[in-house]
């Protein structure tokens, strides 16, 4: 089907039926869900309901299908070679959590290193400082320049003076929108040695990701980015890999056996997913995948663009305001943050909220990455395919407004 923003638009509730008109530039954050997701978890709780792995009974069993069928729906968008590859955790930090948790503990020892960049999001930092408080492993950073440029060459350096056990690394910023090149890093990550865990909460939902053709280790994201429900994030990780773990969470479900003396674990994927897992949520984050299947990633990374390209031209013109990163749009997807000297984003994103513009101001769970770029924080404006250039083109004078309402107070 090809793509129409406003055909797009009349399938999201929240932009057709909410009485008052918002500009919701702030997907980067959680994306709006289209009806087909609503109706696919309302259809789920109101006549599938029992739960999964468990019960013998027609409707247990039939809910145990629908649950494993949003595996395998992962499975297929993310190019990964067995279900039991795919992982369903809370969120995406759930996921790097597990890795840090489980991969981590077990195979990390004194002297080795996780490489991370400061485009990381908190989440893909904060697992392995934990670590590192507990053991001697150390963390090491990729060095880049103001324009939060991703170098081959800046890893290969970083990996040779350390001993690289796993490089972290996203695919794309959750602030200032630039791409580290993913397939090349990786195969120099390999050949350091080092496994490669990437964060994909951002870039999913912007370009086609197939884990087997990056030849990743661990990839993870969230289904709320992913235009499905909040409550659900996925951990792909080689089947080997997973097989050689151990459970992070424990409790029912994740068992083979439980004696007085002890517990064995289930097989893959069970294994990793302790307790009732989040089944309304897995049917939600199918359909969303089902949904988003419907267009082509040609289109919406087009349609994207545009929406990118205008903004950038209309922010570089207001004075006063900077763009943090790259000075090239084209090395910018899915968002970007500028900072407005004398103006706090916290009081700028309040102002247009206000008026119906819904961005983010603040760090964006990204401190090392504003300490890099020399500012306490930003505001960020990101896009989701139902943003419309007419959408940018009233934000960009409001915000030029509230810049000189702030200057004046
Ligand atoms: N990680 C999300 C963001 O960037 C919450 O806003």
């Amino acid at each position: 089907m090809s793509m129409d923003t406003e055909v797009i638009r009349r399938q999201f509730p929240f932009l057709t039926a909410r009485g008052s008109p918002c500009a919701y530039l702030d997907s980067a954050a959680t994306a709006q869900k289209p009806q087909s997701v609503i109706d696919a978890m309302r259809q789920q709780e109101e006549m599938h309901t029992a739960n999964v792995h468990r019960g013998m009974y027609p409707l247990a069993e039939e809910a145990t299908a629908i649950y494993e069928a949003a595996r395998q729906s992962v499975q297929s968008f993310l190019g990964a070679q067995a279900p039991q590859e795919i992982i369903f955790t809370k969120n995406c930090t759930e996921a790097v959590n597990l890795v840090a948790k489980s991969w981590g503990k077990a195979n990390l020892r004194k002297g080795d290193a996780v490489v991370l960049s400061p485009l990381e999001h908190h989440s893909a930092i904060v697992p392995w400082m934990q670590l590192a408080e507990h053991s001697e492993i150390t963390l090491a950073w990729v060095n880049m320049d103001a324009s939060c440029a991703y170098t081959v060459e800046s890893l290969r350096t970083t990996l040779d003076t350390v001993q690289a056990k796993l490089v972290c690394i996203t695919g794309q910023s959750n602030v200032v929108g630039v791409r580290p090149p993913l397939k090349e890093s990786i195969e120099v990550a390999h050949n350091a040695g080092a496994l490669v865990l990437v964060d994909a909460a951002q870039l999913c939902v912007h370009h086609p990701v197939n884990v087997r053709e990056l030849g990743c280790d661990f990839l993870a994201f969230s289904g709320h980015k992913l235009y499905g429900p909040t409550g659900i994030g996925v951990l792909y990780g080689r089947r080997e890999l997973l097989e050689g773990m151990s459970p992070f969470l424990t409790g029912g479900s994740m068992i083979r056996e439980v004696t007085r003396k002890g517990f064995s674990s289930a097989e893959l994927p069970q294994k990793f997913e302790a307790g009732t897992p989040p089944i309304t949520q897995a049917v939600g984050l199918a359909a969303a995948i089902k949904w988003l299947g419907q267009y082509p990633w040609g289109e919406i990374e087009a349609h994207e663009r545009t929406l990118i390209e205008t903004t950038f031209a209309g922010l570089q013109s207001i004075p006063r305001l900077r763009i943090l990163g790259s000075d090239d749009p084209g090395a910018i997807s899915g968002c970007m943050s500028f900072v407005v000297e004398g103006v706090h984003p916290h009081d700028l994103t309040a102002i247009l909220g206000d008026q119906g513009f819904c961005l983010r101001g603040g760090h964006h769970c990204a401190q090392p990455l504003h300490e890099h770029l020399g500012v306490p924080a930003s505001t960020r404006i990101s896009f989701g395919m139902y943003n419309t250039i007419a959408e940018v083109q009233a934000f960009l004078p409001a915000l030029e407004k509230a810049i000189h309402l702030l200057s004046k107070s």
